[in-house]
């Protein structure tokens, strides 16, 4: 377990509106530890599929609460939980491989993937009935100076 150093929760409904909101508020947060715009934009990016899973998969028939946990760890970690209690994943490996969607022809089934190359570590654990929590690290460059 590596130490946390700040963290901060936010809860919102499950409307499609709220990704702009989650990944930049996700950005925001992030800020303090300095990082590149190249690891901003990959943090907003894995951020946005997650919490589009959970808007668009999560809760197919109404709205649910989608909970966004943010946490810097000790060594310039950035660590993002995205959680709902929606209707789960029957089978999450297989839902993580490349171009598999249960989706309609607007998902292109590249959202696993995605997080999984824009981060350095993605989990996922989901229960079906129950819901799912996708938690992904990325460690952001020491900066010439370190972090205030
Ligand atoms: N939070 C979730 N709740 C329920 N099912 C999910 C959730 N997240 C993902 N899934 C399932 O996993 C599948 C793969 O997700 P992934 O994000 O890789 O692709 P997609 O959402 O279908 O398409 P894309 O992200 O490219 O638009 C989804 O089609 C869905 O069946
Ligand atoms: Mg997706």
């Amino acid at each position: 377990m590596i130490p946390i150093q700040n963290q901060v929760t936010l809860l919102f409904p499950s409307k499609s509106s709220n990704e702009a909101f989650a990944r930049t508020a996700a950005a925001c947060f992030a800020a303090q530890l300095d990082p590149t715009l190249e690891e901003l934009g990959d943090v907003k990016t894995a951020v946005s599929e997650a919490v589009t899973n959970a808007i668009v998969h999560a809760y197919p028939k109404e709205l649910g609460v989608v909970t966004l946990r943010l946490r810097i760890l000790e060594g310039g970690v950035f660590e993002v939980t995205v959680k709902d209690k929606g209707v789960g994943i029957p089978d999450v490996a297989k839902a993580r491989e490349p171009l598999y969607t249960t989706g309609d022809d607007a998902r292109s089934g590249m959202g696993f993937t995605i997080m999984e190359s824009f981060m350095d570590a993605l989990r996922v654990r989901s229960v079906p009935g129950k819901g799912t929590t996708v938690t992904m690290r990325k460690r952001f460059s020491p900066r010439p100076g370190g972090r205030g």
